[in-house]
C-alpha cells in the first residue's frame, strides 16, 4: 500500500507520544476498539520503536507507523519495528531517498507553497501540512489548493487540530486524514486510563464520520 491508500483508511490519525513501550499494545487496542486503526507513534521517546514492534506483534487490527522522523537512522529504527509508513514534520529530501530505497511510505510535512513543490517533485503525492493551525489552517490549505489542485495532492493536517476545528480540515475534499494528540491525553496515558482514551477515539471518528455523510 502506499501513503495515500494507508492514510485513507481512518480519517484521524493520533499521534502518540509514548514513554513505557509497556503501554502501547493496550493503548492500541483502545483506540482500535473506539475505531481509530491508523496510529502514529512518534519518534519523540526512547520506547517508540519498541512500542511499535509490540503493536505489530499482537494488535492486528492496528496499522501502526512512526512519526517525527527527522534522520535516516530513526527511519531504519522504524522500518525494523516494523512500522508500515514514516511521517516527519518537515521536508529532507535525503530522508524521502531513502525512504523510497526502502520502499516505505512515506508523508513528509509541509507548511509553505515551496516545500508542497518540492515534496511533489520528490514523488510525495501525500504531505503532512505542519503545524496547520499556526501556518494558516484551513485557510491556507485552500489558497495552496488554488495553486496545486490540479496536482492531486492530498493532505494530513496536524499540530493544533482538535475536537473543535476538525470537521472544518475534514470539510475539504483533499483533506483525506487529520492527525493529533488530543485523542492520546498524557494524563490518561500515564493514568493508563484505557477507556477514556477509546471513548475520544470513538468521538473522534463519529465526528469524521458525519462529514462523510
Ligand atoms: C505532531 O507532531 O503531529 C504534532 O505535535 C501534533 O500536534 P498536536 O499536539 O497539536 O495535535
Amino acid at each position: 500500500m502506499n501513503t495515500v491508500e494507508i492514510l485513507s483508511k481512518s480519517r484521524v490519525i493520533p499521534v502518540i507520544v509514548i514513554e513505557k513501550a509497556e503501554q502501547a499494545v493496550p493503548l492500541a487496542r483502545a483506540l482500535v476498539r473506539g475505531g481509530l486503526p491508523v496510529l502514529e507513534v512518534t519518534f519523540r521517546t526512547e520506547a517508540a520503536a519498541d512500542a511499535i514492534a509490540a503493536i505489530c506483534a499482537e494488535v492486528p487490527g492496528a496499522i501502526v507507523g512512526a512519526g517525527t522522523i527527522l534522520t535516516v537512522e530513526q527511519l531504519r529504527a522504524a522500518k525494523k519495528a516494523g512500522a508500515a509508513f514514516c511521517v516527519a514534520p518537515g521536508f529532507d529530501p535525503a530522508i524521502v531517498e531513502e525512504a523510497k530505497n526502502m520502499l516505505m511510505p512515506f508523508c513528509p510535512g509541509v507548511a509553505t507553497a515551496s516545500e508542497l513543490s518540492q515534496a511533489l517533485t520528490a514523488g510525495c503525492p501525500m504531505v503532512k501540512f505542519f503545524p496547520a493551525e499556526a501556518a494558516g489552517g484551513v485557510k491556507m490549505i485552500s489558497n495552496l489548493l488554488g495553486a496545486f489542485r490540479f496536482t492531486g495532492v492530498k493532505f494530513m493536517p496536524t499540530g493544533g487540530v482538535n475536537p473543535a476545528n476538525l470537521a472544518d480540515y475534514l470539510a475539504v475534499p483533499e483533506v483525506l486524514c487529520c492527525g493529533g494528540t488530543w485523542i492520546v491525553p498524557k494524563d490518561a496515558l500515564a493514568a493508563g486510563d484505557w477507556d477514556r482514551i477509546e471513548r475520544l477515539a470513538a468521538e473522534a471518528a463519529a465526528s469524521a464520520d458525519k462529514i462523510r455523510a
